[in-house]
Parts: structure tokens; C-alpha cells; sequence
């Protein structure tokens, strides 16, 4: 099973496995978790085995913690709570039970080894494919659509963008593939510097996507202030230009809370960036190289992405602004579920699911654009947004507290979007990621906005 040395590439299946608008079927869920296993095998078989038992860092798990991880919630909710059948291994739910311990505890815990986790997992998977193709999909609102097994493949697939991290902080020689980057867009230069979003209603969240978690629901109608937003994320060059500008030494542009912070650990720049010469290099999966100045910036926290947007004479956006330039349909007055239109993200329209290993050049894919004209809302960078990650008017958990609610109120804020590293599935309009204003590791940068004054109102 260990190979060390076989690559994780553009080998994947890239058929849709995200369902449509409307209704999800057995064939979708099956899929959609064999395109996440597909990819945690390949992101867990290029190690060798005290690779994936040792820790990269204490932000994140071993590898082999999030393998038995990703089994064990199968375990739980296909196998027990969708099939009605006896577990594979109920003595695993304390272990891997990411609330009773803490990551930097984990090394420390009597794990299983990769083989036994491997093990683990393809005998759960097993089963799974029986309950799947034994259970009626309607009735019980966990399994109505197959929700139940599209919310586990989006599981797996967070956990995959989560071992991809993991990946970037490892020290040691690049094992993964990395395609050639992507060409920049032919018309970047006449795209304008910002787009107008109109003012008035729209809906917000969802009642009728499948998959949609609980967080994303109901479905509720937000007025938005009309607004105008950066096209394209904050590039390489733009916020290299923050910097030199002495953007890191200027209180001004902070948060207190993100002044401080800077100042306790000394930031100067993203993370992963290292001065070189006159200019700076970064790492990447194990390798080294220049920066390249039309890519949107990375590996920012929120402290960052706010001191940069008042350095601008901006703002972040809140989300209700991200998902209304991302939705909005004016012409109708109805919500998208990409900004595109309803269709299943292809390749022509955002960089997902790990095809690249980094995001494409600011002002990528224009059949991706939203109606408003922003381009690369969805893939490239999950984009850090103003507001504090809490439940929508009507939330109701579902199917567990842990996932969502546990995590509303100050202390979380929300991404939008998703990254290069986010599979289609766990990536819509809707969707809401969340992380602590400090964290860095992850896949995130953002965009800027300010009111409208009069503009186009
Ligand atoms: C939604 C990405 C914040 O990784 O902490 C994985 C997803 N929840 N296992 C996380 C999740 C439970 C979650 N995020
Ligand atoms: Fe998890």
C-alpha cells in the first residue's frame, strides 16, 4: 500500500459528482466519494509511513489522524446512522473524535498505523457501497437526496483540503505532481479595477440545494447597500506594494487585536514568503520559487486582509455582499447557485479540486464570471470576508451541533468561495467556511470593496 513516490496528480476522475439544482440521486453520492478516497489515497500514498505519523505542525493533525478520521465518520453516519449497521470499529469514535482532543494530543494517542487505518477505511467503504445502493433515498431527511453521503464526500473532501495544508507546511523534498501554471488571462489589462453590485434585496442561503449543510440554510432575503468590488482578488503585486509601502509598520491600517498580534510574532509579510535579495521568494509544496506578481495573494489571515484593505481606502466585504456579487442574477432578481449559472463548475470556469496546485492568475476564467462581472469568486483563494461566522434567521442544526453550531459568534470568521484546493463538491454560492482571524495556513486571500456614493444607484 505505502508507495512512497507515487504522485498525486491530475489523474482523478473529473466527472460532475456534485448534484444539480433540484434532486441528488445514489449515483452522484457514490461518485463523489470515490473521487474524496481517490484523492485521500493520493495524498496519503506519496509519504512514507513517519510521514504520515508524525506531526508538520501543531496547527494540524498527522496525516494518519485524519485518515482513520475520514473512516470513522463513515463508520458513524453511513454505516450506523444511515444503514442501521453495527459499526466496523466503535471502540475509534473516542480516538478520532476531534473535540476530546486537541491536535498537538494527537501524536501522542494510540492511533492506528497507516496500514491499519488504510485497512480501516477500504472495509468501512465496503459497506458503504451496500447501505448506498440498499437504502431508499427519501423519507428521512437524512437520507432524502442522499444527503447524508454527500455531506460525508464533502467531509472527506474538507479533510482532503486540510491534508493538502498539511502538505504545504511540511519541511523536506516536494512529492506532489505540479502542473505547469496556468497562461494569464488574454484581456486582464481592460478588465476594470471594480465592478458595481446594485443595491436592494436578494436571497441569501438556500432551501433547495441537496447538499447545501446546515449552516447555508433557510434560504432568507438580505438587503444589500449597492456596493462596488474589487474584480479579481488582491494580487501578488498589489499587496507587495502594501508592504513596501511600510504596511506591516503602520498601526494606522490595524485592527488593535491584529496590531498586536503582528507585533507579538513579528509578521512582515504572508506566510511562507522569505526575503531574497531586493525581492521576495516563497515555498510551495517543497519548492522554491519567485513570486509571481499576477496570482492572487495567499496564506494571509484576516488581521492581514483588513489592515491592507484600509491601507487601500477600503473595506473587506461582508458575506451577505460576497454572496450577493456572487449570486445576484438582476435581470430575474433571483440567486444563482454559482456565479455563472446553475451548471456544474467545469474547467472553464474555476480553478477547483486540486487540479492546479496553486490559484490562476488574477482575472482567470471569464465563462466564470459572475453576472456583476467579478471574476474567480469561486476556487483560486477562499476569500477572508468582514463577518463573524453566525447562523442565518431559522438555523436549525442538522444532523450534529459539532459541525456548525458550535462554532458560531465572534470568534470565527467567514470565507467565502473556496480555493484551488476545494473539490466542486464542498464548493457553491452558498457554501461558508470559517477559521480564526490568525490563521494563515489555509488556502485564503481576499478581495476588497467600498460602498457605492452615488454610482450607478
Ligand atoms: C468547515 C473547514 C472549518 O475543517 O474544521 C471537518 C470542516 N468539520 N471535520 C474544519 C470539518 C469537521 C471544518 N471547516
Ligand atoms: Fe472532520
Amino acid at each position: 500500500m505505502n508507495e512512497p513516490g507515487r504522485r498525486h496528480g491530475g489523474t482523478l476522475a473529473t466527472e460532475h459528482t456534485a448534484p444539480g439544482s433540484g434532486r441528488a440521486t445514489a449515483g452522484q453520492a457514490a461518485a463523489a466519494l470515490a473521487r474524496a478516497r481517490s484523492r485521500t489515497l493520493a495524498l496519503t500514498d506519496c509519504l512514507p509511513d513517519a510521514e504520515l505519523t508524525s506531526q508538520h505542525s501543531p496547527l494540524m493533525s498527522p496525516l494518519v489522524w485524519d485518515l482513520a478520521h475520514i473512516g470513522n465518520q463513515e463508520d458513524i453516519w453511513l454505516l450506523r446512522q444511515a444503514g442501521g449497521r453495527p459499526a466496523v470499529r466503535p471502540d475509534l469514535d473516542t480516538l478520532y473524535d476531534a473535540f476530546r482532543h486537541p491536535r498537538p494530543d494527537r501524536p501522542s494517542l494510540p492511533l492506528l498505523d497507516p496500514a491499519q487505518a488504510r485497512n480501516y477505511l477500504a472495509e468501512v467503504r465496503g459497506r458503504v457501497l451496500d447501505v448506498l445502493s440498499a437504502a431508499p433515498l427519501d423519507g428521512n431527511p437524512l437520507l432524502a437526496d442522499a444527503f447524508v453521503f454527500g455531506m460525508t464526500a464533502q467531509h472527506e473532501q474538507q479533510h482532503d483540503e486540510t491534508m493538502l495544508a498539511t502538505h504545504q507546511l511540511r519541511r523536506g523534498q516536494a512529492v506532489l505532481d505540479d502542473p505547469a501554471p496556468l497562461p494569464a488571462p488574454a484581456d486582464r489589462a481592460e478588465l476594470p479595477r471594480e465592478v458595481l453590485v446594485p443595491g436592494g434585496p436578494f436571497t441569501m442561503g438556500t432551501g433547495t440545494e441537496p447538499w447545501a449543510l446546515d449552516n447555508e440554510r433557510p434560504a432568507h432575503t438580505v438587503g444589500v447597500a449597492a456596493f462596488l468590488l474589487d474584480t479579481v482578488p488582491v494580487t501578488v503585486s498589489a499587496y507587495t506594494a502594501f508592504i513596501d509601502d511600510g504596511g506591516y509598520r503602520d498601526p494606522r491600517w490595524w485592527h488593535p487585536a491584529g496590531w498586536e498580534h503582528r507585533q507579538r510574532h513579528d509578521i512582515e509579510a504572508p506566510l511562507f514568503w522569505r526575503r531574497e535579495g531586493a525581492g521576495w521568494v516563497r515555498r510551495r509544496f517543497g519548492r522554491t520559487e519567485h513570486l509571481p506578481p499576477g496570482e492572487p495573494v495567499m496564506h494571509v489571515c484576516w488581521y492581514e486582509a483588513d489592515a491592507y484593505a484600509r491601507w487601500a481606502g477600503r473595506r473587506l466585504p461582508t458575506e451577505a455582499e460576497w454572496e450577493k456579487a456572487a449570486r445576484h442574477e438582476p435581470a430575474t432578481g433571483r440567486s444563482r447557485r454559482h456565479p455563472w449559472g446553475d451548471t456544474a463548475p467545469g474547467p472553464e470556469h474555476a480553478n477547483l479540486g486540486q487540479r492546479h496546485l496553486r490559484p490562476a492568475p488574477a482575472g482567470s476564467f471569464p465563462a466564470g464570471a459572475a453576472p456583476c462581472g467579478a471574476r474567480q469568486l469561486l476556487g483560486d483563494v477562499w476569500e477572508w470576508t468582514a463577518s463573524d461566522f453566525r447562523p442565518y434567521p431559522g438555523f436549525s442544526a442538522f444532523p450534529y451541533r459539532e459541525y456548525s453550531e458550535v462554532f458560531f459568534g465572534p470568534d470565527h470568521k467567514v470565507l467565502r468561495g473556496g480555493s484551488f484546493a476545494t473539490d466542486p463538491v464542498a464548493c457553491r454560492g452558498t457554501f461558508r467556511n470559517w477559521d480564526y482571524p490568525v490563521r494563515r495556513q489555509i488556502f485564503a486571500g481576499f478581495r476588497t470593496c467600498r460602498t457605492a456614493e452615488g454610482e450607478g444607484r
